[in-house]
């Protein structure tokens, strides 16, 4: 698969196959990004990769969690405080997208909630992976980061796997490291599910949209 192809093909998947992801594939994924570029090859990830029992363990201590309406303390604010133009519609838009290829109209609350819920279910995905960093390393490291979950996600479609990036995944970040054992210092950024798509899923069956280049690139020769 082409880079181009891999990148424009990549899409967040919200329903999956039970079918499990071998071990073999979930290793290979890892071993391509971690040739990822960080600032002075710092490489500041660690991955905690959960299947099986664990992650039925986060998935029903964490719905335990909501169902309690204990609230969520993530280690950072991923979202700004205030929505204003341009993100403002781009969210609503993503959003009505999701609710309309779920079939949840205006007012179906409940439904909602459910929705919310599938992201701690993994959305049914065979297995996941929790992104962490060290607390207290620099701004920069969050885009370190973000460039060692592309490279997971893309290394992902190489390999037949669809994925999704969560950030609720990082919204009860001491439960999860409690879970793993993992310790204080290490902050958890978010976490990444992965499987096989399922191909009748309608939630599966519509894309998001991008600006053009020219909306959001000046040339300056
Ligand atoms: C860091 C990050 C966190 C995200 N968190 C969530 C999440 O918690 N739940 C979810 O359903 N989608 C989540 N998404 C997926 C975005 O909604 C999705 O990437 C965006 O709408 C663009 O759609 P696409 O990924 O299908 O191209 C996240 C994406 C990123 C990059």
């Amino acid at each position: 698969m082409d880079v181009t192809t891999a990148i424009k093909d990549r899409k967040s998947v919200r329903a999956f196959l039970d079918k499990p992801v071998s071990k073999e594939i979930l290793h290979a994924m890892l071993d391509t990004a971690r040739w990822s570029a960080s600032g002075v090859n710092t490489q500041p990830w660690t991955v905690e990769v959960v299947t099986g029992q664990t992650q039925q363990c986060i998935t029903d201590t964490i719905l335990d969690l909501r169902a309690r309406a204990v609230a969520e303390d993530p280690d950072y604010s991923y979202y700004p405080e205030q929505w204003r133009e341009p993100y403002k519609s781009r969210r609503k838009a993503t959003g009505l997208a999701l609710y309309g290829a779920l079939g949840i109209g205006k007012g179906e609350t409940e439904r909602m909630v459910e929705a919310k819920n599938n992201n701690y279910r993994f959305f049914g995905a065979p297995a996941a992976m929790f992104l962490f960093m060290d607390r207290d390393m620099g701004t920069g490291t969050w885009i370190d980061m973000g460039i060692f979950l592309q490279s997971l996600m893309l290394a992902a479609r190489e390999h037949g796997l669809e994925s999704c990036p969560q950030a609720s995944l990082a919204e009860y970040p001491n439960t999860v490291r409690e879970i793993l054992k993992v310790p204080e210092d290490k902050l958890l950024v978010c976490g990444l599910s992965l499987g096989y798509a399922d191909p009748d899923a309608p939630v599966n069956g519509y894309r998001t949209e991008r600006e053009d280049v020219d909306t959001f690139t000046r040339w300056h020769d």
